[in-house]
């Protein structure tokens, strides 16, 4: 783990603002890129980086790493109208200086038979999964990706690499299936030999309950409020069948079936 001052080398809005279910409107999704060679030379993919977003915040915030190159880190985010800190990142021009610390959290971990991969990416859950991905198809790897997303705003297929199988799955039903993720889920597990995803608490819970993946490998990445990123304030305890765990060092990816769903905060 490195704390660094890392300076951005470009900064842009990926995708507009909408008005969530929830009431609260997001202002855009952004795409930052980060020249730290401490961080991006260490980074494995389901990891994130703390960092610190101006005087608004007093605490640092957590960013799972979108892309890393060894030289570069990109984080994808979305920045809520009413968020403190993230205004500030998306603010940030080429050339500015960000402050962060990282690699932190475990990682996603690919078993070595796996072939073919199943990616489960619920609303801003591509920030975590694009990184897994990329690493997959370089290693020769078969990924289809479910990425559900509210209205026809979903990510930019040209920003993917083209092995990749891009599903897109929306609300609205105004681009690819209508409904969530979890609806189409079942359909594409099969041919799966491993399945990732990452997304809102409603979708573990969801996918917790389905039959078709009992018995398969699943792990999710868990997003939570976080204070330290270290492991030392506990603002981040998730119920697990093996006791008490924290979020930012036993995680971010844990095993589907090891968190006790029902005590986790819908919310989140
Ligand atoms: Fe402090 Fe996890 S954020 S213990």
């Amino acid at each position: 783990m490195k704390q660094v001052t890392a300076s951005v080398t470009e900064s842009r809005r990926i995708l507009p603002g909408i008005l969530h279910r929830s009431g609260r409107k997001i202002s855009g999704v952004y795409l930052i890129r980060l020249r730290c060679p401490e961080i991006a030379g260490e980074a494995r993919p389901g990891q994130f980086v703390m960092v610190n977003c101006g005087e608004e915040c007093v605490l640092p915030r957590p960013f799972s790493i979108h892309q890393a190159d060894g030289e570069v880190i990109a984080l994808f985010f979305n920045v809520w109208q009413d968020a403190k800190g993230t205004p500030w990142l998306a603010r940030r021009k080429a050339g500015d200086e960000v402050s962060l610390f990282g690699p932190l959290g475990n990682n996603y971990t690919l078993n070595p038979e796996a072939r073919r991969l199943l990616l489960a990416a619920g609303g801003i859950g591509i920030a975590s999964l694009r990184f897994l991905a990329d690493s997959a198809v370089k290693r020769g790897l078969a990924v289809t990706l479910l990425c559900g997303t509210p209205t026809k705003h979903q990510y930019p297929q040209e920003l993917l690499s083209p092995e990749i199988e891009l599903v897109p799955v929306s609300e609205d039903g105004s681009v690819g299936k209508k409904g969530l993720i979890t609806d189409f889920l079942p359909e594409f597990t099969n041919r799966a030999d491993q399945v990732f995803a990452c997304g809102p608490v409603a979708m573990y819970r969801a996918m917790a309950g389905m039959p078709e993946l009992k018995g398969k490998p699943v792990q999710v990445s868990l997003e939570m409020k976080m204070g330290c990123g270290l492991g030392a304030c506990y603002a981040c305890t998730v119920k697990t069948k093996h006791g008490l765990k924290q979020v930012c060092r036993d995680g971010p990816v844990f095993e589907l079936d090891d968190i006790i769903w029902d005590e986790v905060d819908l919310s989140i």
